[in-house]
């Protein structure tokens, strides 16, 4: 009984203070399916259309503010409208919007190879979801080889080669290869068994889907060494983490070199961005053949793509970067640490069964009695209380991707923590009142 009226009385308070996204809402959905372009921000009842955003924080259309840990899925590592990127985006709009080749990609194209030392060339695309698919295209094409090796689980974009779903043709999904992250005993039996046929296995750097849970050590390593015995190329998808969990992301920490890497996110300051990068064998596929003035000659694959190395993006990108010191990747680091082990104590408080994945400033709680490592531990995960608590946190003035692992950015500091512990354990405590923890 308590419980029912508990739970109006939150849903009520949160209908009251959201009228405007409510109302919005209602048009949308007769303009756009579901109302919203993107699954991670569609929360019910609807999700909060927002106005304004400034260092840590964000504003819905009804004024309500909130702690931002979406972050815009990633990207925004230096929080919203950062003053030294905004001076550079509005120089750029200033000088030129976009129509030929800028110094701004060839800077960034090195700023890229100084953090991945693989890519012997760099080239730019509007999104990750394009990054990977020219990748794997690019692998495709050097090996000759049609096969692809997936994880589990796996998120590299909405292209039909790395998804499945209704729509996306079955031969298709008759080329792609399935091993277990982190399960080496998976990975090399699957790899075996048709490596003769693989043309690249790929690989999430963190596992989205698993709460960003990162690989071993000597899951990575057996990877490695097996793609590189048998001369297959490795793509690391570092598109959320390049330039999050350190320049050179996971690749780096993990002292690993793959044959290819893919990146958007953080690489355009906020921006719409892709890029990607790896070794001769792959790159020289985009490459132009020598040929005589006035010809241009032809490369294998065509590189197309009317907003690739846009020049907006690629100021935000240039501008972002030059923050991203080693100073700020142990403040981001120290910020996702506090936030996960601010849960893990409220949980333990409250004797909820969970385990914590993420690395640096990317965190995640999952409600589960096992240790999460990939999607088949994660498939435990208790995902109405997961959404719950996202929720229960929104109403306390933290915004969460919607049962997605969170982002810390650098302007976050000892007051957002602050605040963020109080909001995780009210939530919490409002969990126990309509008793589902
Ligand atoms: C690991 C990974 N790869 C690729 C993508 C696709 O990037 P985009 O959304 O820019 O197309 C994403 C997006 O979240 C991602 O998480």
């Amino acid at each position: 009984m308590v419980s029912t009226q508990t739970t109006k009385d939150r849903m009520q308070e949160f209908l009251d203070r959201t009228v405007s996204s409510r109302k919005l809402f209602e048009r949308a959905t007769g303009a756009i399916p579901s109302g919203s372009t993107r699954a991670p921000f569609y929360y019910a009842p609807y999700p909060l259309y927002m106005k304004k955003g400034a260092g840590p924080y964000v504003w819905d259309v009804d004024g309500n503010k909130y702690l931002d840990f979406t972050n815009n899925m990633g990207p925004l590592v230096l929080g919203h409208r950062h003053p030294r990127v905004q001076k550079a985006v509005e120089a750029q709009l200033d000088a030129f919007w976009c129509g030929g080749p800028t110094e701004l990609e060839v800077r960034l194209a090195e700023r890229i190879k100084e953090a991945f030392p693989v890519g012997e060339r760099v080239l730019f695309t509007p999104s990750g979801s394009e990054a990977t698919m020219k990748l794997i295209r690019a692998a495709r094409a050097a090996t000759g080889k049609d096969r692809i090796m997936l994880s589990t689980g796996a998120y590299h974009g909405s292209h039909d080669i790395v998804t499945s779903s209704p729509g996306i043709p079955k031969s298709y999904l008759s080329t792609v290869t399935r091993y277990r992250y982190n399960d080496e005993e998976s990975f090399v039996a699957a790899f075996r068994k048709d490596k003769g046929e693989v043309g690249a296995v790929v690989m999430e750097a963190v596992l989205g889907q698993a709460g960003s849970a990162p690989p071993t050590r000597s899951f990575i390593k057996t990877v490695r060494e097996e793609t590189e015995k048998a001369e297959v190329p490795l793509i690391m998808d570092e598109v959320v983490t390049g330039f999050r969990v350190a320049r050179g992301g996971i690749s780096e920490l993990m002292r690993m070199e793959p044959d290819g890497v893919a990146l958007g996110k953080i690489i355009g300051g906020g921006f719409p961005v892709g890029a990607f990068l790896g070794t001769d064998r792959l790159m020289k596929e985009y490459e132009y053949t020598k040929a005589e003035f006035p010809n241009v000659g032809k490369p294998r694959l065509p590189q197309s793509g009317t907003f690739n190395a846009h020049p907006v993006s690629m100021a935000a990108g240039l501008a972002t970067l030059e923050l991203l010191t080693p100073d700020a990747y142990e403040h981001l680091a120290g910020l996702g640490s506090k936030a996960s082990r601010a849960l893990d104590a409220v949980a333990t408080e409250y004797g909820v069964p969970h385990s914590m994945t993420g690395i640096g400033s990317i965190f995640f709680m999952h409600f589960s009695k096992e240790k999460v490592t990939n999607v088949e531990t994660a498939r435990g995960s208790d995902e109405k209380k997961g959404r719950m608590l996202d929720a229960l946190l929104l109403s306390h003035g933290v915004s969460m991707p919607a049962f997605h692992s969170a982002f810390a950015s650098l302007p976050m500091r000892e007051a957002e923590m602050a605040l963020f512990e109080q909001a995780v354990e009210a939530s919490f405590a409002d969990m126990k009142k309509l008793g589902e923890i």
